[in-house]
């Protein structure tokens, strides 16, 4: 077993959002997705994303307004949010005391050539990319 301590991760700022990358833990292949924390203070915005990986997201605590495809829908902690490859966002935090944190995991899927980071996690992997 192996413990990953949010609060003692390298984070780096995309402007207003304070960006915790796995990549730190050099886990190489063993996980099928690449994962980051993230972190929206109260009030603010993530910058637009969009990109070829799919993305799914955990509220770890506080509320995000996510804004796809033209609406804003709220994801309250402990639920999940999952954007499409290419699907533009921008993720609110609407709350004005408390901050935003998500776990975002995100893998090319397997169309795009993402089929190596699966075989390596064998038939769950195929389940995802099958999904
Ligand atoms: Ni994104």
């Amino acid at each position: 077993m192996r413990k990953f301590d949010k609060n003692a991760a390298d984070t780096y700022l995309v402007e207003a959002v304070r960006v915790a990358r796995w990549e730190q833990y050099s886990l190489g292949d063993r996980l099928p997705f690449h994962a980051m924390w993230y972190t929206v203070p109260p009030s603010s915005s993530s910058p637009r994303d969009r990109h070829p990986e799919v993305e799914l997201s955990i509220v770890v605590s506080g509320s995000a307004a996510v804004e796809a495809g033209g609406t804003i829908t709220e994801v309250d902690d402990g639920s999940a949010f999952l954007l499409d490859s290419e699907e533009a966002h921008v993720v609110h935090n609407r709350c004005t005391e408390r901050p935003l944190v998500v776990f975002s995991a995100y893998w090319m899927p397997a169309e795009l050539g993402g089929g190596e980071p699966a075989a390596v996690a064998g038939a769950s992997g195929a389940a995802v990319a099958g999904e």
